[in-house]
């Protein structure tokens, strides 16, 4: 006779069954005690995938580790600070770093007007991460993106631990902002709309395909506006904010988007597909590093990266002009790295 099986123990028989690894991961959050910082450790605290959450900032990294800490899911929080090396200690044997660390903008800046402040901040960041958690997944979130993501792969290189499989640049706010905004145009669901983004994460360089949704025959100048409105999303915030930042909290939702697909994607539970700005093999040729496409990730990190495929004139006039930007972009964080030697 068969006996009965508890809920739980259901639970714990499939896991046994399942074909999946193991879902223990150390996740670590560098610059946690920001606007973006708070909410994604919260994010990050209620993500079963985590067990081990360290949370460091040059200051306030312990209180925001104790608060999220009393939440009842099944991951330990620590805080770090500089002091005694708390970097080293915050980074050892994570699984996935995650950096919304630097400066934000304030009304009248650009992204890459941060690029002063955030290069250096960026570079030292990645440097601890090749010296204490050379094989972990890092997301960067740190503005100006199409910057930072080559700063991040220079400093792993010159310590001999790059991974392209394993650098995304966040470009997730992105994604769910053309969502959003093409729902509100066309009066439809945003938890329904998909919209692949690809380029890069700054103004132009943000190419929404407008074409590949079930949106295509919306009126030029209604879709030019929506264009426009997602690759300026982010200036949309400055300005409300009015000198107090820029977005935190949708960039959190976004952030944690991203980092539960990276996370559900090393434990082999499911393939997963987002767009995410990488070490990209498909427009070397004319010589752009990085871009945006649309990335299937596995246990090891990028596993496919996919070509846009089929677009309309404008849409290949705007990925034009986005590749002229990213490959100054781009350069200008390699010479930064080169610069520091
Ligand atoms: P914030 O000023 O509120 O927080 C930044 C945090 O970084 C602060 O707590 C600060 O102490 C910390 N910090 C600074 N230097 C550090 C260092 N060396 N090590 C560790 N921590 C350090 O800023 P925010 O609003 O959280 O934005 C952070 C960054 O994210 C900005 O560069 C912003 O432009 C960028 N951002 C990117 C996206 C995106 O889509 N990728 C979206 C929004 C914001
Ligand atoms: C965004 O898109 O909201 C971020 O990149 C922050 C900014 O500076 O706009």
């Amino acid at each position: 006779m068969f006996s009965r099986t508890s809920s739980f123990q259901a639970r714990n028989l499939a896991r046994c069954f399942s074909t999946s690894l193991p879902s223990n991961y150390k996740v670590s959050i560098l610059g946690a005690a920001g606007g973006i910082g708070q909410p994604l450790s919260l994010l990050m605290k209620l993500n079963s995938d985590v067990t081990d959450l360290a949370l460091y900032d040059i200051r306030g990294a312990p209180g925001v580790a104790a608060d999220v800490s009393h939440i009842p899911t099944n991951s330990t929080v620590k805080g770090y600070g500089p002091e005694n090396d708390g970097i080293s200690t915050a980074l050892k044997g994570s699984d996935v770093v995650i950096i919304p660390a630097g400066v934000p903008r304030k009304p009248g800046m650009t992204r890459d007007d941060l690029f002063n402040t955030n290069a250096s901040i960026i570079a030292s960041l990645a440097g601890a991460v090749a010296d204490n958690s050379p094989n972990a997944a890092i997301l960067v979130i740190s503005n100006p993106v199409n910057s930072t993501v080559p700063i991040v792969s220079e400093v792993l290189k010159a310590k001999g631990v790059y991974n392209p499989k394993k650098l995304f640049g966040v470009t997730t706010l992105d994604v769910i902002r053309a969502s959003r905004f093409i729902s509100e145009v066309q009066g439809t669901n945003p938890t329904e709309e998909t919209v692949t983004v690809i380029g890069g994460h700054s103004g132009i360089t943000i190419v929404p395909l407008i074409s590949q949704t079930p949106h295509k025959s919306i009126p030029k100048e209604q879709r030019d506006a929506l264009i426009n409105r997602i690759q300026f999303g982010g200036d949309e915030v400055v300005k409300a904010k009015d000198g107090a930042g820029s977005a935190t909290l949708s960039m959190a939702s976004a952030g944690a988007r991203m980092a539960s697909s990276v996370l559900s994607a090393l434990s082999g539970k499911t393939s997963v597909t987002e767009p995410t700005f990488i070490d990209n093999p498909l427009y070397k040729s004319e010589g752009v590093e990085f871009f945006a496409s649309p990335v299937t990730l596995g246990p090891e990190g990028v596993t496919e990266v996919h070509e846009y495929g089929p677009v309309e004139d404008y849409e290949a006039e705007m990925i034009s002009i986005a590749k002229d930007t990213l490959k100054k972009n781009i350069q200008k964080g390699i010479e930064f790295v080169a610069s520091q030697k």
